[in-house]
């Protein structure tokens, strides 16, 4: 009689691979999570297929950061080399996503070039636009199946489609971070990705918790710019988006339960005051009950082991 399924095809695995590792390095703040090293990372993304997991969502680090993130659409940069790599292990058993950001990549830790160097710099939109498009171009180069752009700028998805096409990617689907909030629970993530930004947030681009019906205008307007996919972000804080959402489009809809809702509930399992297994599962049936079809989650691979 149960209304609700979950199953390890629908489950997504963020991974991030460090420019520069010999060893993986653990995130202090997701315990269970690391920056890897590309032998890591191959590892890792090795035993997610194995388990059945759907997909990957590829994050890099860069050793060198500079104005512009040009190590995000560098030939040999670290999600370049990780994709091509991944690609010849695995490419056949798991979908390869890579994430589309800059704010990995710059100095500032935003996600776009900024407007000026003043202290009241903002990010560049319309800049943004034609780093993102070449980023796109050279991440599909490198062996990406799906480009997923989180930056929230306004015309990225036309960007992206327009460059991808351009070369020769007419087939490549992008998946948009299409409602996605200026969240605290991205907090251990930035750690993760040591994409903290050095001054100000990301309130002028991200979207407003306290605004649902503006997640709909996002999700159509980037539906309207040629997404194939769309994603809301945060899941679990956000559950009646990702119900109104999925009620309003006839495209897929993937939900990201991010490092925060992860990391909450690591520490309470640790400190015995919540069933880890229990609340796990539930977390994600009831990002599922909401109506995503796809969850990106940190415990993909181990969740595909016990839907198994
Ligand atoms: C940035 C980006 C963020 C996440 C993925 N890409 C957050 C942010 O810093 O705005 C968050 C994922 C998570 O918290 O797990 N473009
Ligand atoms: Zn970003």
């Amino acid at each position: 009689m149960a209304e609700t399924s979950l199953t390890a095809g629908q489950l997504v695995l963020p991974v991030f691979v460090k420019e520069g590792l010999s060893q993986p390095s653990p995130v202090a703040s997701m315990p269970g999570v690391a920056q890897h090293s590309l032998d890591s990372l191959r590892r890792t993304v090795a035993g997610a297929a194995e388990a059945g997991v759907g997909g990957v969502m590829v994050f890099g680090i860069p050793e060198h950061k500079d104005s512009d993130g040009s190590g995000a659409d560098a030939d040999h940069g670290v999600v370049q080399q990780a994709l091509r790599l991944l690609r010849a292990d695995v490419g056949d058993q798991i979908v390869l996503m890579a994430d589309l950001c800059l704010c990995e990549y710059t100095d500032h830790g935003h996600c776009g070039p900024l407007t000026s160097d003043r202290p009241d710099a903002t990010v560049d939109n319309d800049a943004t636009l034609a780093r993102y498009a070449s980023v796109a171009v050279s991440q599909a180069r490198a062996g990406a199946e799906v480009i997923a752009p989180s930056g929230m700028m306004d015309g990225q998805v036309a960007a992206i489609r327009e460059g991808l096409d351009a070369d020769g990617f007419i087939d490549t689907p992008v998946l948009a971070y299409a409602a996605k909030y200026a969240s605290a629970y991205y907090g251990p993530f930035r750690d993760a990705a040591e994409s903290t930004p050095s001054f100000g947030d990301r309130r002028s681009y991200q979207m407003d918790p306290r605004n649902a019906d503006e997640a709909l205008r996002e999700v159509f307007a980037d539906l309207e710019q040629g997404a194939d996919w769309v994603m809301v972000k945060p899941a679990g804080p956000y559950l009646d988006v990702i119900s109104a959402v999925s009620s309003a489009v006839d495209v897929p809809v993937a939900a990201y339960q991010v490092s925060g809702e992860y990391a909450m509930v690591e520490a309470a399992a640790a400190n015995g005051w919540l069933d880890r297994e229990r609340t796990i599962m539930e977390s994600l049936i009831a990002i599922r009950r909401a109506g995503a079809g796809q969850i990106i989650t940190y415990w993909a691979t181990e969740v595909a082991r016990l839907v198994r």
